[in-house]
């Protein structure tokens, strides 16, 4: 497990501890713990260049907005479809929005430098970030009581997205860039999305 993942486990230890005394909350921390190990697993192996890193470590963060969108309203779900859009509204107005924005900013025209992006893997991570933004407007200009459905397709477009970047669509772009390039972006992303 990295360091980051590690300190983001003791975090919502040490907040869930202080901050709530029922046992019921201490339990659905403890399984949020485990998806953590659990989410863990989706980046063994892979070597992230230092540059990435801070992106990376937002898609860790969104898999738990994703997981509990995909798990409302269903047996699996953890928390009240009250909580866990307004915790989606958090997340998108916080981090979301800016993230997409950052690798397409940043990422995407660092990459144009290189390479054309006439392909498949940028096309897609293209069309997912409009498919993503109109499905989150749609989600979050809605009311929760009805809305379990749209709930669980915001959660699988976001699990999806996320899982493919760091498996197929950031490498990709690692590989595209040259070193020195990578070095330049390491303090633009470290600056900006921290
Ligand atoms: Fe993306
Ligand atoms: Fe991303």
């Amino acid at each position: 497990m990295s360091i980051p993942l590690l300190l983001l486990c003791i975090v919502l230890l040490i907040t869930d501890v202080c901050n709530r005394s029922a046992k019921k909350s201490k339990i659905k921390t403890y399984g949020l713990l485990k998806e953590v190990f659990k989410m863990g697993k989706y980046s063994t192996g892979i070597i992230r260049h230092e540059a990435l890193q801070p992106l990376s470590r937002h898609h860790r963060e969104a898999l738990f907005t994703a997981i509990n969108l995909k798990r409302a309203g269903t047996d699996k779900a953890r928390f009240s479809l009250k909580k866990v859009l307004s915790d989606t509204k958090e997340y998108w107005e916080k981090s979301g929005k800016r993230h997409l924005r950052q690798e397409e900013e940043i990422l995407l025209s660092a990459f144009a430098e290189f390479r054309s992006l006439d392909c498949p893997e940028i096309k897609e991570m293209l069309e997912e970030h409009v498919n993503i933004r109109a499905q989150m407007n749609k989600l979050l200009s809605k009311g929760y009581e009805d809305n379990i459905e749209e709930m669980n397709k915001t959660g699988e477009l976001l699990e999806d997205h996320i899982r493919k970047e760091e498996r197929r669509i950031y490498p990709f772009i690692e590989k595209a860039l040259s070193e020195e390039k990578l070095k330049e972006l390491v303090s633009l992303l470290h600056e900006r999305t921290e």
